[in-house]
């Protein structure tokens, strides 16, 4: 399980996103920016749902016994259903899916709790929010997409900015209180902005692992986003 949005909403958490590592080299990569990480952002494709294909169970197990971190599941497949045992078992402590890849996303929240693990929903760029609302009550973290899912290194969507602010206002008049991660575009910029729009989970793979020194470039994402949150308090 990820900690509880009352246990962290007094900072904002920074999730780096392995898809932009050395995939030779995960563990070597993991150990680089762990003291600045809260939580490690893993990306799961199958070739259907996105056009790209990235890892499944055997390699999230390996990666769960070299790490302490907790393992965010992003699940970017279509049947996400099949997957959510597998990842389970696998150590995932978050699965995300989306909302756009199953008809049933109650049950599918109600399964990932039952499986002991944080239950998630993600949203597209061009999905409205009202697709989420119903949701809302049985799940403990949205993703925004601010990126089209299925690769790193894209162009963040400015749009994506006003849909989390008034995914926060939602959360807020509903009493419900969620993580909002953001994942896509993700930079010292995007993320103070993300943060003062109401974000607290911040993913970023390209800023990161494509920087020269991860470590640095990860401690000053976490600098931009805890400014940017300090100021924010008391919008969440
Ligand atoms: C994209 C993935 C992201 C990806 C973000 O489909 O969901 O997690 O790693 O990459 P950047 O931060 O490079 O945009
Ligand atoms: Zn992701």
């Amino acid at each position: 399980m990820l900690p509880d949005f009352q246990e962290t909403g007094d900072r904002p958490l920074i999730c780096p996103s392995l898809l932009s590592c050395d995939f030779a080299r995960i563990a070597d990569e993991i150990v680089v920016i762990k003291d600045e990480a809260d939580i490690l952002h893993c990306d799961i494709m199958d070739g259907h749902f996105v056009p790209n294909l990235t890892f499944g169970p055997p390699v999230l197990a390996r990666i769960r016994e070299v790490t302490d971190l907790p393992l965010d599941v992003h699940l970017m497949v279509s049947h996400p259903e099949d997957w959510v045992q597998p990842f389970a078992k696998a150590g995932a402590d978050s699965l995300v899916f989306h909302i756009e890849s199953t008809a049933h996303g109650h049950r599918l929240a109600t399964q990932i709790r039952e499986l002991r693990c944080t239950p998630g929903v993600a949203i597209n760029p061009a999905t409205p929010l009202e697709a989420i609302v119903e949701i809302l009550p049985f799940v403990d973290m949205v993703l925004v997409m601010s990126v089209n899912p299925g690769f790193g290194g894209q162009r963040f969507i400015e749009e994506m900015l006003d849909k989390v602010k008034r995914l926060r206002q939602l959360s807020i008049e509903k009493g419900l209180p969620l993580h909002i991660q953001v994942d896509g575009g993700i930079n010292e910029r995007t993320a103070a902005e993300m943060v003062v729009a109401g974000a607290n989970m911040l993913v970023a793979g390209n800023a990161i692992f494509a920087a020269d020194d991860p470590a640095q470039a990860a401690a000053g994402l976490s600098a931009s986003a805890r400014a940017a949150y300090k100021a924010n308090l008391d919008l969440i």
